[in-house]
């Protein structure tokens, strides 16, 4: 198959792109589109043909769910059986946004594939002028996880879009990079409290300003736990080839670092703050500014996926609090690393 890339942001033949990927849609096919947090593969949600042909492309094991994007909050009724109070007034203050909120499907309804054989399934309205006038053009619900092979980092650009899925897709819809860079916050608001199964750009901080007490488990609670959760959660996530270790973020714990594994003879890629361009990494990655989180986020993946266009046989990353969107990036981080930390 010909992968077809279409730059669709301000571009006079912008109206023809739409034009070609409704109708891609319409005929039971996938097309990838940016959203404001990572670039989506999109397929009618209703259509299990379009919806089997998302797992195919990206290698999904068919046990893992995907998130069905509108563009409207009246849409929501369609497919959800009763919506909570308290769902009803986070979609009022944070859609469009990065918030996935999960509540039951009305049974019947979506294409079976998209829920993986659970009874909840997870809605969003992207913030994205693509992916709007994409869902305005279509008027029908799109079931889109995000556009990489299962395993890698999540695309924050069409061209990562195409490394991973070139000839496996029929068209990009180019709208170049995405803000947010990281996945929505998903919300489980089936149960009381909401528990947060992925923390995301919506933190725990600005949902309780809203609907008052939710959940964020810890690591050790994930652990234990045997509720159910994001199912994606539980497989190798954003992993780039060589090994990643987390490492704190100081200078001379990170030069040591490196002058140690420079004797083994490893080639170091290092992601970190641009004041660590002195500490002697084969590869530097700089996050931006120390403590400019949203720049972190935003840059991140990206990174990540560079470090596999070098020699480098091992990654340092250095981490952050998790403050705010800092409870997302370590998650992302600690996936990453397989939860490894340098401590030679
Ligand atoms: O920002 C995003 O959310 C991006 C853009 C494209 O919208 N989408 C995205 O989708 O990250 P995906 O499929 O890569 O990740 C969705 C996560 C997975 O961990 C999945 O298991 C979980 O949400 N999920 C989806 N439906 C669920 C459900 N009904 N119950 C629990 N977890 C669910
Ligand atoms: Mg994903």
């Amino acid at each position: 198959m010909e992968t077809i890339r279409m730059r669709v942001d301000n571009n006079l033949n912008s109206e023809k792109s739409y034009a070609q990927a409704v109708d891609l849609l319409n005929n039971g096919e996938v097309v990838a589109f940016p959203t404001e947090t990572v670039y989506g593969l999109g397929a009618v949600a209703t259509n299990e043909r379009g919806v089997k042909k998302i797992f195919e492309a990206k290698g999904r094991p068919s046990d893992n769910p995907l998130i069905v994007h509108i563009g409207t909050i009246e849409e929501v009724s369609n497919y959800i059986e009763e919506i909570p109070e308290n769902a009803l007034k986070l979609m009022d203050t944070f859609w469009p946004g990065p918030l996935t909120v999960i509540m039951k499907a009305k049974e019947g309804v979506l294409a079976p594939s998209v829920t993986a054989g659970l009874s909840t399934v997870g809605m969003r309205m992207p913030n994205h002028e693509v992916a709007l006038e994409l869902l305005r053009k279509l008027k029908k619900p799109v079931a889109a996880p995000s556009a990489n092979r299962s395993g890698k980092p999540s695309p924050t650009k069409a061209s990562h879009v195409e490394e991973d899925l070139q000839g496996r897709v029929p068209l990009i819809l180019d709208g170049g990079k995405t803000g947010i860079g990281i996945e929505s916050t998903v919300l489980d608001v089936t149960v009381n409290p909401p528990v947060i199964l992925r923390p995301g750009g919506v933190t725990k901080e600005m949902l309780e300003e809203v609907i008052g007490e939710v959940i964020q488990p810890t690591k050790t609670q994930e652990k234990l736990d045997s509720t159910p959760k994001a199912p994606g959660m539980k497989y190798t996530h954003y992993a780039p080839n060589a090994p990643v270790y987390l490492i704190e973020s100081d200078q001379s714990i990170v030069g040591n670092a490196i002058s140690k594994l420079k004797n083994e003879g490893e080639k170091v890629a290092l992601l970190a703050p641009q004041s660590f361009d002195n500490v002697g990494a084969h590869y530097f990655f700089p996050y931006g500014v120390e403590g400019d989180k949203e720049m972190m986020s935003s840059k991140l993946y990206d990174d990540l996926r560079a470090c596999d266009k070098t020699e480098a046989t091992l990654i340092l990353a250095t981490t952050t609090t998790t403050e705010g969107v800092g409870a997302a990036i370590m998650n992302r981080l600690e996936k990453a690393a397989g939860g490894k930390w340098y401590n030679r």
